[in-house]
């Protein structure tokens, strides 16, 4: 599937402003996601094959999940399972409803398989979010993997009041998903990453806890342009304050050196960059991570992930499972199902019967 994408589909996308293909591929897939003869099309094409990860007491089919952003209305779920997805996280999602940064706010580097976005968490509130999943679950359309959702900040919500703007949309959500990741790392929030900070977070662990009487896994998603000191003081919050993993890492603020015209222009633009010029920076961060916690908490690594050899390489360094955003755009709709094929096939190669086997060897 690869190829035809790449080289019939891909060109004809990529010609038309980013965001209008982004709106239109995903109302496709929602409707396909209302029709079972589509549903069972796409399965029997895309589905992955068996690659079980079990992680902070849940089930994944296979360890690659759709990432972040993707869904932000929760208009497709059914389908990421169709799609070979081990689970997905549907979001941001904050409290008060907004329509985000104006328009143009997605670029494609092409030359360097990048994405530039400044979407500023577009989405229709907590409140109308957790009604679209209810809608889902009564369809009987719910999939099997695992949903998390990603909860951002309100912008109008003024930094001191952030804990409780997370918490009430905690609070409207937390019966409807499976994992919660708390997003603190967006650099298109102005001030957002501030919350990184460690008085900032801990006020925002305790509002979730306090209201997480069900126990579900929280987990909290950081900005690849932390210092590792930085870094080490949320692992020792996340320690205190129970939360279940790390999702390492969100978008960067830097931008990679380049001689592409157009590259360079995209990269003017403001924004948080995403794709293969990512890849390194998170991979290190992940390493750091399991290398300070010595592998006891559970990492889920993303970042210009577009092949097995780029989760291999993630898995390697200290992810237990891992997320997939700008390799979809440049790769097509089969990527999850290649890169679960592909660590299957190293793994058998090297005698290995578990993944957890290769988590943070390297
Ligand atoms: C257009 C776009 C929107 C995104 N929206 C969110 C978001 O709402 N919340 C979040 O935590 N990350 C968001 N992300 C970040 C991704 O989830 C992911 O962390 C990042 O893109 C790196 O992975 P990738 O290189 O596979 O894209 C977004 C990324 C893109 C490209």
């Amino acid at each position: 599937m690869g190829w035809p994408y790449k080289k019939l589909v891909r060109p004809i996308l990529f010609a038309q402003n980013a965001e209008r293909v982004h709106d239109f591929t995903l109302k496709m897939l929602g409707h396909a996601s209302h029709n079972k003869f589509v549903c069972d099309f796409i399965r029997n094409f895309f589905a992955a094959p068996d690659l079980p990860v079990e992680l902070f007491g849940l089930k994944f089919p296979n360890p690659v999940g759709l990432a972040a952003g993707l869904d932000k209305f929760a208009v497709a779920v059914p389908i990421w399972e169709k799609l070979g997805f081990g689970f997905c996280e549907l979001g941001g999602v904050t409290w008060q409803p907004q329509p985000g940064n104006p328009r143009p706010r997605i670029f494609r580097a092409v030359a360097d398989e990048a994405i530039v976005n400044r979407m500023g968490f577009n989405n229709f509130g907590a409140e109308a979010f957790a009604q679209k999943l209810v809608e889902w679950k009564n369809s009987n359309r719910w999939p099997k993997h695992p949903v998390g959702i990603n909860l951002g900040k309100s912008k109008i919500t003024p930094l001191e009041k952030a804990a409780e703007d997370y918490a009430n949309s905690f609070r409207a959500l937390r019966d409807l998903a499976d994992f919660f990741v708390i997003n603190v790392s967006s650099p298109n929030t102005p001030g957002l990453r501030q919350l990184q900070d460690k008085s900032a977070l801990d006020e925002i662990f305790v509002a979730l806890q306090q209201e997480n009487s069900s126990r579900k896994p929280i987990l909290v998603k950081v900005a690849p342009d932390l210092s590792f000191e930085a870094l080490d003081e949320i692992l020792e919050l996340a320690n205190a304050r129970n939360i279940s993993g790390i999702v390492a890492t969100n978008t960067t603020i830097s931008r990679p050196q380049t001689n592409d015209v157009c590259s360079q222009k995209i990269y003017s633009e403001a924004g948080g960059l995403s794709g293969k010029p990512l890849r390194a920076r998170s991979t290190e961060i992940i390493r750091h991570i399991f290398k300070q916690t010595k592998g006891k908490l559970p990492i889920i690594g993303v970042g210009g992930i577009f092949n097995a050899d780029d989760a291999w390489e993630k898995i390697s360094a200290g992810a237990s499972l891992i997320q997939i955003y700008t390799g979809m755009i440049y790769e097509g709709p089969g990527i999850a199902k290649e890169i679960v094929c592909g660590l299957r096939q190293r793994m058998d190669s090297k005698g290995i019967k578990n993944l957890s086997e290769i988590v943070g060897t390297v």
